[in-house]
């Protein structure tokens, strides 16, 4: 057992070496925060004056990203990669950076998490350069509470974004809310007949504590159960196949028989860290092996002292090795983070 504490990322057969931690789990979903900047200012999520932001010359350049990618996909086994941000249609590469991804042999599967406003300009491009799927964050119906909840008057640029997804063929488009007490914890059922109406598939995240100003209490979250149980006045929900999520975080339901589905990430409530299959790139190339991370891993500056993949990959998987059991959220020494989530990419 000892020798292999010490082995990260032996080779399990035919895929070669992998990102794998001592508790086996295996990653093979990778997250690419492309900026840390964003055009919202929402409340569970940065202050209103916005943050420090990374300085251009510490951000990755979009070779050194494609670099990264390209090492993960044909080195490491990962299959999907993920580009979030902060908002990384703020990224003026997003296309360039996509193509390239696309023409990588194995071609891994190609997302991006988005508040949507931007995707009215680009979402034909984005889908021609190889893009697979979008997840847009919306948590309300109303403009006055969008404006609440963000800061911003861009409810209508984020409706006409997921039409335009829509229109691009960027399917299944999967929306992402978060309720807060107060604000929009009377919209859950609204958001779903809305979802369901469009062709949407909506995902309720519960409230995690990543937030720039450390405003997040327990207490005040919105759970699982308490959305499941409000969506229940006005639908019939049902567990979809078995009720194993496997590296899902999503539980999904049967809504009205099907076939359309809502999902639940009860990311605070009902952790899904046996199952993480997740690696996680900051915009300023740090390997984080978990949201809740205290650690990271410098890959820029492996990159940027001329080394190797070989090197990126030995970083790498030592970066990975030392992942947690969990996020530790339960435990009453938690420790937010120094990144807020805006840095760190959803
Ligand atoms: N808790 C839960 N979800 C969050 N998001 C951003 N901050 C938080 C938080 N503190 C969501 C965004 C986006 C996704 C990447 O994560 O709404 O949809
Ligand atoms: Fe921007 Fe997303 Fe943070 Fe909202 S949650 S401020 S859209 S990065």
């Amino acid at each position: 057992m000892e020798s292999e504490r010490n082995a990260p990322g032996r080779s399990r057969g035919e895929g070669g070496a992998v990102l794998t931690d001592t508790y086996g789990r295996v990653a093979t979903d990778l997250r690419v925060s492309l900026t840390d900047r964003c055009n919202l200012r929402c409340t569970y999520c940065m202050p209103e004056e916005g943050l420090q932001w990374l300085r251009g010359p510490d951000l990755l350049t979009d070779d050194e990203v494609v670099r990264l990618v390209r090492i993960a996909v044909t080195r490491l086994g990962v299959r999907e990669v993920r580009f979030t941000g902060g908002e990384p249609l703020l990224r003026p590469g997003l296309p360039g950076i996509v193509a390239r991804c696309a023409d990588l042999e194995p071609r891994p599967s190609l997302s991006l998490t988005t508040n949507g406003i931007g995707l009215r300009r680009t979402a034909g491009a984005l889908r021609e350069a190889g893009l697979d799927r979008v997840n847009v964050s919306l948590d309300t119906l109303r403009p006055e509470v969008f404006h609440a909840l963000t800061r911003r008057d861009r409810h209508q640029d984020v409706l006409d974004g997921l039409a335009a997804a829509r229109d691009a063929g960027l399917a299944p488009i999967k929306i992402n809310t978060v309720l807060m007490r107060g604000t929009n914890d009377d919209e859950a059922a609204d958001l779903l007949g809305w979802a369901l109406d469009e062709g949407y598939e909506l995902r309720f995240i519960e409230q995690m504590p990543l937030d720039a100003q450390h405003g997040w209490e327990r207490s005040d979250m919105v759970t699982a159960r308490e959305i499941l149980a409000a969506l229940r006045t006005r639908f019939t929900l049902s567990p979809e196949g078995d009720t194993e999520r496997g590296h899902a975080p999503a539980e999904r339901w049967l809504v009205d028989g099907g076939p359309a589905r809502v999902g639940v990430i009860a990311s605070v409530t009902r952790p899904f860290c046996r199952a993480c299959d997740r690696t996680r790139l900051t915009a300023d190339g740090q390997v984080r092996n978990c949201l809740f991370a205290q650690e990271e891993s410098d890959l820029r500056g492996v990159l940027r002292s001329d080394a190797g993949d070989e090197e990126v990959v030995r970083v790498w998987q030592a970066a990975m090795w030392g992942k947690k059991a969990g996020s530790g959220l339960d435990d009453p020494s938690f420790l937010q983070p120094g990144r807020p989530m805006s840095a760190i990419g959803g």
